[in-house]
């Protein structure tokens, strides 16, 4: 299976995050975003470990695979993403994000990914500085900068961690994507566009909301006003 490419840096893009969603009623949700123009789905894994609660796995992956042409988000909350890395590739995922806090040598692992066929994200909790990441952020095709701590959705915006992102975009330009994860909604969304972002998850400002095209329609006139 040959990954998706990721959307050229220059466009806003959203990335819905399911881990909001009715996970009984996987294909629909996704097919309501994708329907209103998301081109990302974001898949969060985490392993109730690295991030105290617990998601999905790779069958999960598998499965949404089948079920959407969209770009396949996925972000690695977990302790060891060397371990599973490869079964979340051969699941059908276009990029994987793994956090700086649980790789110890994150060149080489960059590196492995890239051989693997799929876009790399690479990112950081709230607390993490941001001097961690920085000699690695031209070797990625994403970096993500969690706005929130990582576990769980609906959570407060941290407007100090999205900061990051004019420190990133300093350091690689307009040719990497910066993604925002965590209290994305209509007013977040612009304040992390003028710190650098130009890719946006968001998980409750889509799927608590019950017209998901309405949300996704707010959300895009937010960022783009
Ligand atoms: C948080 C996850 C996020 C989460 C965002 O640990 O990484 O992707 O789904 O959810 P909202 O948009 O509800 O803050
Ligand atoms: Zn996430």
């Amino acid at each position: 299976m040959t990954a998706k490419i990721l959307p050229q840096p220059g466009t806003l893009e959203l990335a819905p995050s399911i881990l909001s969603a009715d996970f009984a009623n996987l294909a629909n949700e996704i097919r309501q975003v994708t329907n209103a123009g998301a081109k990302m789905v974001h898949l969060d894994v985490m392993d109730g470990h690295f991030v105290p609660n617990i998601t999905l796995g790779p069958p999960v992956v598998a499965w949404i695979r089948k079920c959407t042409e969209a770009f396949l988000d996925t972000h690695l909350m977990i302790t060891d993403p060397e371990q599973y890395a490869e079964a979340f590739v051969k699941a059908g995922s276009d990029l994987i994000t793994f956090h700086i806090e649980t790789v110890k040598d994150p060149g080489s692992f960059i590196k492995y990914l890239r051989e693997k066929g799929v876009s790399v994200g690479l990112t950081l909790n709230p607390p993490t500085p941001v001097e961690t990441i920085e000699k690695f952020v031209s070797l990625c095709d994403m970096v993500l900068i969690m706005t929130v701590n990582p576990g769980f959705g609906a959570q407060a915006f941290i407007d100090e961690a999205a900061r990051k992102c004019r420190r990133i975009r300093q350091i690689i330009g307009p040719t990497v994507r910066i993604e925002v994860d965590g209290g994305i909604n209509q007013e977040t969304i612009a304040v992390a566009r003028d710190y650098g972002a130009d890719t946006f998850v968001a998980g409750n400002a889509i799927f608590a909301q019950s017209d998901r095209a309405a949300a996704i329609k707010s959300l895009m006139d937010a960022v783009q006003k």
